[in-house]
């Protein structure tokens, strides 16, 4: 780390040491931030639902020269993730960086979602967020030191531009939880923010709308693209680093200019 006065700067090594995990890493922005952070030092718990797109950007991750363990699990699931942090702490000692970046999006008409969607929806996004954040505090609060991250979304402060109310409504409940947290754990030198991308080229957009909805998105951005899932992993690191010491209980905006507010 160099410091100029008391200003931390981001070098390569800036994340050395430090257990991050990150969800929903088998894709998308969670393997770009898992990529990423690798690259800075950090050694990577990959984990999502799906064991075989975990277990792929682990090896990437080690074919590179960097540390990474797979671990599939369900955010949604409250044994599944206490599995995956007490392999962490019991593997690598602690975790200093949670990332919460696993979701899923059903593009349905609130008269058309059921009981069971609406539960999948908000479970994954939501009560996933709160899970995991509460299994890794104990080990946060023993470092004296923390970062964790959510995936929030331009939904959380609008409404969703291809998802349904359920991810609207998720969206949004990530924001409360992470002031919320925030408010809760600033004492213990942990900070939670969120990020609130707009329309990043993964795979759940390309899975959701064809080409031509994709060109017609972008056409009405100030900067007519899609983002791209190393910008919000760019974010995501800044956030879940030393200089990112005085936010907390933010939301970052990421999305090219669609929502300015
Ligand atoms: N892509 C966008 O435009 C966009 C915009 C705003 C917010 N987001 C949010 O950003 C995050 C990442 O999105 P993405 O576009 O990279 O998505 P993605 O669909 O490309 O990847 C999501 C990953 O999460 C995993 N996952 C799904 N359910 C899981 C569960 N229950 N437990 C563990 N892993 C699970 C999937 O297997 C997948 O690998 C999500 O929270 C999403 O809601 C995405």
């Amino acid at each position: 780390m160099i410091t100029f006065g008391d200003v931390v700067l981001m070098t390569r090594g800036d994340f050395e040491d430090k257990v991050v995990i990150v969800t929903g890493a088998g894709q998308g922005m969670g393997r770009a931030v898992s990529e990423l952070l690798s690259s800075l030092g950090a050694v990577i718990v990959v984990n999502d639902i799906r064991n075989v797109a975990a277990e792929n950007t682990a090896d990437y991750i080690r074919s590179i020269g960097g540390q990474a363990e797979a671990l599939q699990g369900d955010v949604n699931s409250a044994t599944d993730v206490k599995r995956v942090v007490d392999f962490t702490v019991k593997r690598f000692g602690s975790v200093h960086v949670l990332v919460n970046s696993a979701g899923v999006l059903k593009p349905t008409a609130v008269e058309s979602i059921g009981e069971e969607e609406w539960d999948f929806v908000v479970g994954v996004n939501l009560k996933g967020t709160f899970l995991f954040s509460k299994a890794v505090l104990p080990s946060m609060k023993e470092s004296g030191w923390g970062r964790i991250v959510n995936f929030s979304s331009t939904a959380g402060k609008n409404v969703s531009t291809i998802g349904g109310a359920h991810y609207t409504a998720a969206k949004a409940g990530v924001l409360g939880f992470t002031r919320h947290l925030a408010k809760e754990v600033a004492g213990d030198g942990i900070t939670v923010n969120a990020v609130c991308p707009g329309l990043i080229d993964t795979e759940m957009v390309r899975s959701t709308i064809d080409e031509e909805d994709i060109a017609s998105y972008s056409d009405s951005f100030p900067v007519s693209r899609l983002g791209k899932p190393t910008e919000v992993a760019n974010l995501v690191a800044f956030l879940a680093s030393d200089r990112a010491s005085y936010i907390t209980g933010a939301s970052l905006d990421i999305n090219g200019g669609d929502l300015m507010i």
